[in-house]
């Protein structure tokens, strides 16, 4: 099957059609899609209806090996879908209504409007993500898309080889806490401890170099906290600059795969105690866990 990608913005994200991801994703279609991942690090593809969580699955574990949740989540985050491999991103409970204001469940949820990657605060990091829109709002809630690869390529060289070497601290709690959430309990940290990556890698499949940035860095290994602080501001300001950005507007049934070795990306907000917005991810990750 031939895929088509239409470019959505100057810099990278596509429009893909000539696929349907509800359909298995056969040996030659996947070459494809992994080609246009490498092109474009963000793919929207547009269906008359939305993936069910098996589909949706389905497709994501034939895309690479995928995150399987074994770790403990929020505290009270309940089961409105019992799939272990979906995360739950909408602003409801396990009931389907909407959470309340105050409650940190909902806390949590909004630290996604925040910038980053997903799975960077853990050591086998999130590759791809996948993202289905099940119930959309009339307005707001375009999740935001930054190319991380162009953002390397316009850093002065001066800065290039200043981040040489610069390992990055990524912490969960540290973007939970950023976002306005309240502090983890004991058992909430234990099961989110950071992790060490670069500040610069080369991707492992388009071999282009990345800013590999996430609101999740608490710190820069071996640095003071303010230089670390300092120079992780400048490199967001640098990153988020209007140029780099792609705003996506969804659609029932759309799912959007980003590459998160590629790109950072952020929701935006929508009035969330008056809107229903039930968006669902898988993601995939760089090697199988054996734990
Ligand atoms: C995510 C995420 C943004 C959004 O699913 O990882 O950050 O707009 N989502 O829901
Ligand atoms: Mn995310």
């Amino acid at each position: 099957m031939a895929l088509v990608c239409e470019p959505l913005h100057p810099l990278f994200a596509a429009r893909v059609t000539g696929i349907d991801m509800h359909d298995p994703l056969d040996a030659a279609t996947r070459a494809e899609m992994i080609a246009a991942l490498d092109t474009h690090a963000v793919i929207a593809v547009g269906h008359d209806r939305p993936l069910s969580n098996e589909e949706q699955i389905a497709f994501s574990a034939s895309l690479g090996p995928m995150d399987r949740g074994r770790t403990p989540k929020v505290a009270g985050t309940g089961i409105r879908i019992p799939h272990n491999e979906i995360t739950d991103q909408s602003n409801l409970g396990p009931d389907g209504t909407i959470y309340e204001e105050g409650d940190r469940r909902l806390a949590y949820k909004r630290a996604n409007r925040q910038w980053h990657a997903d799975m960077s605060y853990r050591p086998v990091r999130g590759t791809y993500s996948l993202l289905s829109a099940h119930v959309v709002p009339p307005e707001g809630g375009n999740t935001e898309f930054t190319d991380m690869r162009a953002v390397y390529d316009a850093l002065p060289e001066t800065v290039k080889s200043d981040l040489d070497g610069l390992v990055g601290e990524h912490c969960y709690w540290h973007s939970r806490k950023l976002g306005g959430g309240p502090d983890p309990t004991p058992e909430e940290r234990a099961g989110r401890p950071p992790a060490l990556h670069p500040l610069v890698h080369v991707h492992p499949t388009s071999g282009r170099k990345v800013l590999y940035l996430a609101s999740h860095i608490a710190g820069i290994q071996g640095w003071p906290e303010d230089a670390s602080r300092a120079l992780i501001k400048e490199l967001m300001d640098f990153a988020t600059q209007p140029p780099f950005v792609f705003s996506y507007e969804w659609r029932v049934g759309d799912v959007v795969i980003w590459d998160n070795l590629a790109t950072m990306h952020r929701a935006t907000a929508f009035d969330d105690q008056r809107f229903e917005r039930d968006m669902r991810r898988t993601t995939c990750r760089e090697r199988e866990l054996v734990s």
